[in-house]
């Protein structure tokens, strides 16, 4: 039996990458992949989702380019499915061969198989594939998660016919379906609502909640529907999905039921964590509402067996995965490291793109935090004018009146998902508004809208004072 320190048990952002820390910092390790190195980030999520949009976004630069001065063109652009699909495989294949390559160079031993606990051993635990088994003194356990399936009356058989489909299937059409329904307007609705609307589809998106976006701040959610409806997406909030027929679907609003024809039924409502088959059962590992529970070291109720990435459904972001996988590596060896959610960016990816990290101020609100605000439009960029020039983007930072740190930052408006890691790093770092302003940012580019943020700010802890 082959026997390693470290057996990471899925192959996504989580798996892979820990797996990789795990070798240089000098464990030997054992990583088992059924499906598809790179897990859904790479294969069926976050970067085939990025290819799309980028091709959108070329359609809109193409198709307004007079504004810009741009002039002389023939015909009308459209975008041709498949030949995005194709480039989208592209892409997907250069960077899972990437995974593949580090693995080899770290020494990082790959089974393409699904795994599965066994059990306890002496030196630590042992996973098997069919009659392979393996020994590892510790296991990460990183399988990821799935979409949410409605047990909605007609959404199977939909399913089933290939009517309805999850963002996997949306990002293996060849065809943009002339009308198109949206179930979920959280990250993944709404960025695959944003692509399939500018590529000619009518798009409706049903929406359960009020608002749009999730957790996003209240007014940044409520810019980014105005603009996407400005580009013809029809937005059902309050609403859910009843019933699904053949082409038809049934939503309760709330001024009743509605049927909505639609060629595609986009179900986006949510993932989550999956890890049936994985042996967990075995062991006793603890799952709470399907997921598996870890503490701030990223361990299980099982000593040496850790959780990292959508499996323990705390933040089911790619970046989040990477952080707990360095977390849960550091901790098998002994060096103390704890995980902390407070400073997780979060980006959607469409056009506008919105980003955020730390608390809205809403939620300082909520916990009693006292705050300082500031809203700037990103018009104020020298580059934003420059470039974009949307009057309806916007930055917004709030600042802790006692300590004068960062709390949060909430944009919309283009390169606002390039820019908010500055901003986590403050909040990670313990960085103070006045302190922060002393950084001295290129000009003229987006990212200085955070310095004009932490100037005004410190402004206002001046006049307070
Ligand atoms: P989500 O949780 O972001 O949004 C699901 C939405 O569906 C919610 O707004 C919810 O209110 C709504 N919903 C639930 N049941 C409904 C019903 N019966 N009818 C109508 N609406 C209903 O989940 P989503 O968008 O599926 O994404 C899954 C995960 O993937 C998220 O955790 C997200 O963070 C991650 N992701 C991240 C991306 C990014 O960082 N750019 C991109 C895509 C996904």
């Amino acid at each position: 039996m082959q026997r390693f320190d470290l057996i990471v048990i899925g192959g996504g952002p989580a798996g892979y990458h820990a797996a990789l820390y795990a070798a240089a910092k000098g464990m030997s390790v054992l990583l088992a992949e059924a499906r598809a190195l790179g897990g859904v980030c790479l294969n069926e999520g976050c970067v085939p989702t990025k290819c799309f949009l980028y091709s959108a976004k070329m359609l809109r630069h193409v198709k307004e380019a007079n504004r810009y001065g741009v002039v002389g063109q023939e015909g009308t652009p459209v975008l041709d499915q498949n030949a995005v699909r194709l480039r989208k495989n592209k892409a997907v294949k250069r960077l899972t061969l990437g995974v593949r390559n580090s693995l080899k160079q770290a020494g990082v031993t790959v089974w393409t198989e699904r795994v599965e606990l066994q059990g306890k051993s002496e030196a630590g635990f042992v996973v098997a594939a069919g009659d392979t088994e393996a020994e590892g003194r510790f296991v990460l356990i990183a399988t990821g998660s799935s979409p949410v399936i409605l047990p909605i009356e007609g959404l199977a058989a939909a399913l089933e016919r290939g009517e309805a489909m999850t963002s996997a299937e949306a990002l293996e059409l060849t065809e943009i379906p002339a009308r198109l329904l949206v179930i979920g307007g959280g990250v993944i609705g709404l960025e695959m609502a944003a692509y399939f609307a500018e590529a000619g589809s009518a798009v409706t998106v049903a929406e359960a909640a009020p608002a749009i976006a999730g957790r996003s701040d209240a007014d940044i959610a409520a810019r980014l529907k105005k603009t996407l409806t400005k580009k013809g997406i029809e937005f059902l909030t309050s609403s859910t999905l009843l019933s699904v027929g053949q082409g038809e679907a049934t939503i309760a609003t709330p001024e009743g039921n509605r049927s909505v024809v639609y060629d595609k039924l986009l179900l986006a409502v949510g993932r989550k964590p999956r890890w049936e088959g994985a042996g967990l059962d075995r062991l006793g590992v603890k799952t709470e509402r399907g997921a598996v529970v870890t503490d701030d070291r990223m361990q299980t109720n099982i000593k040496g067996i850790y959780a990292a990435g959508d499996v323990n459904g705390k933040s089911m972001l790619a970046h989040t995965a990477y952080r707990e996988g360095e977390v849960a590596v550091n901790n098998m060896l002994g060096d103390e490291d704890r995980m902390s959610y407070d400073a997780i960016p979060a980006v959607i990816y469409t056009d506008p793109e919105v980003a955020n990290v730390g608390l809205t101020a809403e939620e300082a609100e909520r916990q009693g935090i006292a705050y300082r605000e500031v809203v700037l439009p990103m018009l104020y960029s020298g580059r934003y004018a420059a470039e974009v020039a949307d009057p309806d983007a916007v930055i917004r930072m709030i600042s802790d009146r006692e300590t004068g740190r960062v709390l949060g930052c909430h944009a919309i408006g283009s390169y606002a998902g390039e820019y908010i890691a500055q901003v986590a790093a403050m909040m990670t770092l313990g960085t103070t508004t006045k302190e922060g302003a002393e950084v001295v940012y290129p000009h003229p580019t987006v990212a200085e809208l955070i310095r004009e943020c932490l100037i005004e700010l410190n402004r206002k802890e001046s006049a307070d004072a």
